[in-house]
């Protein structure tokens, strides 16, 4: 009965491994270990036996069994891997090849225009050196009014502006010159810094305002800044965007975190400052205002104005997506219908 155990081991042994698939192996498993299976085919034998050979032979069993059961469990598992392996094989797909995806039916994604614009203003101010700064969609009071001179009297303050949290005491930021508080909090003049993010006003919706939009708002910080620096860079982010040079001029304007303050307006791009529809007849088009950073706006900040000064900027995003791809209505923008949305791919 050794002998026989001793060769069924073998056997066994050598054609466990080639094993391909679930049912040849639970086959073979009942081949060897069924009850009608070839081991205790071997073990009817043990009746007659000794007692001494019984136990002998029974022990060997034992040992033989477990060790079958054994190898049949790790070929199982390994026919387990190979099914999975070949199931993620012909499943798999490198979702960022494009004709990939659409040959396989799907959508392939792209960005947000707003985001695109957004990337592409920071390439903008990141070849002239500024950095990109980002702040939290709920703010203080500080940060939002306090800090950029806004007085309690300020309409920006007016509940109807501002989405305030049941404490009173936190909002929804409702313009991005937050990021001129924190930028001047965290950094040592001087410096350059942009800030996009949404902002949030409590308004009533039409073609053209939204109650979420975004901006993109900048500072400069250093010795002697001057105006002329300012319309530097705005004529220079303003050539970038428009791929042309354009002309601009400073109109008077009143922020309560600039003095001076002003409205830049760019010469009307559709009819080259003759006068259309778009610029209302008058050649020119109110595109981004800014300023000379305001003395208590330093000193709020942490810096000394008596040592340093600065501008600021803030421009809406949205608007200039909707000029330059001829959008007629702001909620096209966020009114999450896919149609819309996927005319604009990033590739
Ligand atoms: N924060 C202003 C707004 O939302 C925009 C603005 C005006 C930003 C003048 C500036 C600035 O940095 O200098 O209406």
């Amino acid at each position: 009965m050794l002998e026989k155990l001793e060769e069924l081991k073998n056997e066994f042994r050598e054609s466990v491994a080639g094993l391909q698939d679930r049912n040849s192996l639970a086959e073979f498993k009942s081949t060897y270990l069924g009850k009608k299976g070839r081991l205790n085919d071997i073990l009817k034998g043990m009746r007659d036996a000794d007692t001494d050979v019984r136990k002998q032979v029974g022990g060997t069993a034992n040992e033989l069994k477990q060790e079958m059961q054994k190898s049949l469990d790790k070929q199982l598992q390994k026919i387990e891997t190979t099914e999975i392996d070949a199931a993620l094989n012909k499943n798999w797909q490198d979702i960022t090849l494009t004709d990939s995806v659409r040959a396989k039916g799907l959508k392939a994604a792209g960005f947000h225009p707003v985001t695109l614009i957004q990337r592409e203003i920071e390439d903008i101010f990141i070849s002239m050196g500024f950095d990109i700064l980002d702040g939290p969609h709920i703010e203080d009071d500080f940060h939002n009014f306090e800090a950029l001179n806004i007085p309690d009297t300020h309409p920006a303050r007016d509940m109807q502006d501002t989405f305030w949290f049941a404490d009173m005491k936190h909002l929804l930021r409702t313009h991005t010159s937050t990021i001129q508080v924190r930028g001047m909090e965290a950094n040592e003049p001087p410096f350059k810094f942009v800030g996009p993010g949404k902002v949030f006003r409590c308004e009533a919706t039409d073609a053209s305002h939204e109650m979420a939009f975004h901006q993109l708002e900048g500072m400069m910080v250093g010795r002697d800044i001057s105006v002329a620096n300012l319309i530097y860079f705005m004529k220079t982010l303003l050539a970038e965007i428009f791929r042309q040079q354009v002309n601009v001029r400073l109109r008077p304007g009143f922020f309560p975190f600039v003095e001076p303050g002003f409205e830049l307006d760019i010469e009307c791009l559709i009819c080259a400052g003759k006068g259309c529809r778009v610029c209302k007849h008058t050649g020119w088009v109110e595109l981004l205002p800014c300023g000379m950073t305001h003395p208590n706006v330093l000193k709020a900040g942490g810096i000394d104005p008596t040592q340093w000064n600065g501008f600021a900027f803030g421009l809406g995003l949205d608007r200039l997506v909707m000029m330059r791809y001829h959008i007629d209505d702001i909620r096209h923008l966020h009114g999450g219908d896919l149609r819309f949305i996927e005319q604009f791919k990033a590739y």
